[in-house]
């Protein structure tokens, strides 16, 4: 028994190797996003891309195409890129730098993680979704998380700027201007993805996106489904106004909260999380009244496992959902399929399906 307690004592006081190694990688976590961000900044990404060669390049001839004019520390750029190597955005190849084989020059490529940051031919990627999570604004909330379990009525981000995040954005069009082209670089890919495996759309004449941005969702329905004769991209005044025309789309600028033009269905993406429970139910019922009888929300959302684990997808939407926390709304969230299925039927939906295709978004349609 003695021997037993003191086992204990002993194995509290001394924490194992792996539990010494595991909370230094936690507690100097911060370098991996904001290492991502400087990345993005200096478009490193498109550097080594190249329009496509993504030949493996040292730090020194990365930095000679960042920083054309000259300058620069290549050894700080290795850094950095060595350290995002060890979570896979780039790859490191070890080149002989002599005969002998002796000493060793560091080349880096993309992974195919790195070559989501790469600016496409629309000058899209998921780049600017890194830089909107990383500005100052933003990032001053993120000491006060703990602000969020102590009074959750008002958001970390509210205490530090006084004013709820899209009420912030809409004063600021450089701040409106990247948070379209965040939400663009990264729906573009999951559109695409779910367009080719989900069929819901079939059959649809007039489509509302609820809280739509710039409008690219519904420009790649309309183009995957010509039967979709019509798009009305639905979102805050001053996000419509900035959305670019797209041909068969109406930008109408309202709010979700107060009415829902009417539709045949109602798409909508990544917008029931960032709300509290009675905000969602709110919205669902203003989606009810706009469908007929038997028309379809067709929502994409992230939906939590029941049972927390350490998978990528289980942290990114864990990860994901203390975002949403920290800036949006301190009782906004991901939720579990059931909580969603429960959201609807509490706004009257009378059917849930929830359709895994994407490991981050669900498409969950609700029937009425
Ligand atoms: C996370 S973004 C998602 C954008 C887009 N659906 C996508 O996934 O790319 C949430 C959207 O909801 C819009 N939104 C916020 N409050 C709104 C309101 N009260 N009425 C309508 N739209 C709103 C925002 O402007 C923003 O475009």
């Amino acid at each position: 028994m003695e021997n037993h307690v003191s086992h204990v004592t002993t194995t509290a006081e001394q924490p194992s190797n792996e539990a010494r190694l595991g909370i230094l990688e936690l507690a100097n976590m911060i370098s991996v996003p904001m290492s991502l961000n400087a990345v993005v900044r200096l478009n490193v990404p498109d550097a080594i891309w190249q329009g496509g060669s993504n030949s493996p390049l040292s730090a020194s001839a990365i930095l000679s195409h960042v920083l054309p004019d000259g300058g620069g520390d290549a050894e700080n750029l290795q850094r950095i890129l060595r350290m995002l190597t060890s979570y896979g955005v780039f790859a490191e190849h070890l080149v002989s730098a002599d005969d002998d084989g002796g000493s060793h020059q560091r080349k880096f490529s993309l992974t195919e993680i790195g070559k989501t940051l790469v600016t496409d031919q629309n000058g899209l990627s998921y780049g600017p979704y890194i830089l909107q999570h990383h500005q100052d604004v933003l990032m001053g909330a993120w000491p006060m998380v703990h602000e969020a379990v102590v009074d959750p009525t008002i958001e970390p981000f509210v205490k530090v700027n006084g004013e709820p995040a899209y009420e912030y954005y809409g004063k600021k069009p450089e701040m409106n201007g990247l948070m379209q082209r965040a939400m663009s670089g990264v729906s573009v890919p999951f559109m695409k993805a779910i367009l080719d495996g989900y069929d819901g759309f079939e059959g649809v004449g007039r489509l509302v996106d609820v809280g739509g941005s710039a409008g690219d969702c519904l420009r790649m329905i309309l183009q995957k489904h010509p039967s979709v004769r019509e798009g009305i991209n639905f979102d805050l005044p001053e996000v419509v106004a900035k959305a670019p025309t797209i041909a068969g789309v109406s930008h109408v600028g309202g709010d979700m909260f107060k009415s829902i033009p009417s539709g045949d269905a109602i798409f909508m993406k990544w917008v029931l999380s960032t709300w509290t429970d009675s905000e969602c139910k709110l919205i669902m019922e203003n989606c009810y009244k706009a469908l007929p009888v038997g028309g379809k929300l067709i929502a994409c959302e992230p939906v939590l496992p029941t049972k927390s684990d350490d998978s990528p997808r289980t942290r990114a939407l864990l990860e994901n959902d203390i975002f949403v926390m920290t800036i949006y709304r301190a009782k906004g969230k991901n939720r579990t399929e059931d909580e969603l299925r429960q959201l609807g039927l509490s706004a009257g939906f009378s059917h849930f399906k929830p359709i895994y295709i994407d490991y981050f978004y669900t498409v969950l349609e609700f029937q009425k």
